[in-house]
């Protein structure tokens, strides 16, 4: 799989990318990670890449044919400026705070594309028309950040850990929350020694060796929890 970032900033990311499980993957050969510079796309000598918003108001907007510009060199030209790519391995997405909530299945989803192409978002405020050829609007969550490039990061993180072989079995295995009839919930806690800390125990039954009472007592716990901090999943729908 291969992702693209288009970012103003891309040292803001670049570290992130060289730490770790992702750079783990890239070594692997398991993703290829490509940050290109909008500023390289800049309609001038002097850098720029955004100017004042029609109808007033403050702040600056991206402008739309720097971001084509940068989207027909990364698709080899195959960008149309009133068509969007049919290609179902490729997508193209933009980060901002009123795109469509990302989540486990989005990231599952990004996770099956051969190209995913993200471009972070500016503070201000991107040009509309860049809507016409890019598949969709995706925010991390209901707030809003100075720019984009911790969003990229947090959908890159939650793309490559599924990709296949990027995690180690039993990273994999550790990190699975439970899905019991259609149902998801959060996960159950967990302890390591010391077995008392400071009168702080662990529960008998994790030391019990009865594997049978553990996966009970886990359920219990991943659905008291869920109950307490995210009610919200219990009633959803899968
Ligand atoms: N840019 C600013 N805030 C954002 C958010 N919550 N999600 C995605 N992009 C953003």
């Amino acid at each position: 799989m291969k992702i693209t970032v288009l970012t103003l900033f891309p040292k803001m990311i670049s570290g992130f990318f060289e730490e770790s499980i992702i750079k783990r993957a890239v070594e692997k050969k398991l993703v290829e990670i490509e940050l290109v510079n909008l500023r390289d796309f800049a309609i001038d000598e002097y850098g720029t890449v955004d100017d004042r918003p029609y109808g007033g108001g403050a702040g600056m907007v991206l402008r739309v044919d720097v971001i084509h510009k940068a989207l027909s060199k990364i698709t080899n030209d195959k960008l149309q400026m009133t068509n969007k790519i049919k290609n179902s391995k490729l997508k193209i997405v933009l980060t901002s705070p009123r795109g469509k909530v990302f989540d486990q299945g989005k990231a599952q989803e990004y996770s099956k594309l051969e190209h995913l192409i993200i471009i972070a978002g500016h503070y201000e405020g991107v040009d509309e028309r860049v809507n016409e050829f890019i598949d969709e609007e995706v925010s991390i969550g209901d707030y809003v950040l100075t720019g984009g490039e911790i969003p990229v990061a947090v959908i890159v993180d939650s793309v490559v850990r599924l990709i296949s072989g990027v995690l180690k079995k039993e990273e994999a295995v550790r990190n699975e929350t439970f899905d019991i009839d259609g149902k998801k919930l959060l996960e159950y806690p967990h302890y390591t020694r010391p077995e008392n800390f400071e009168g702080l125990k662990v529960p008998d039954v994790l030391l019990s060796g009865n594997h049978k009472e553990i996966e009970e007592w886990r359920l219990n716990k991943a659905e008291e929890i869920t109950k307490k901090n995210r009610p919200d999943l219990l009633d959803r729908k899968k």
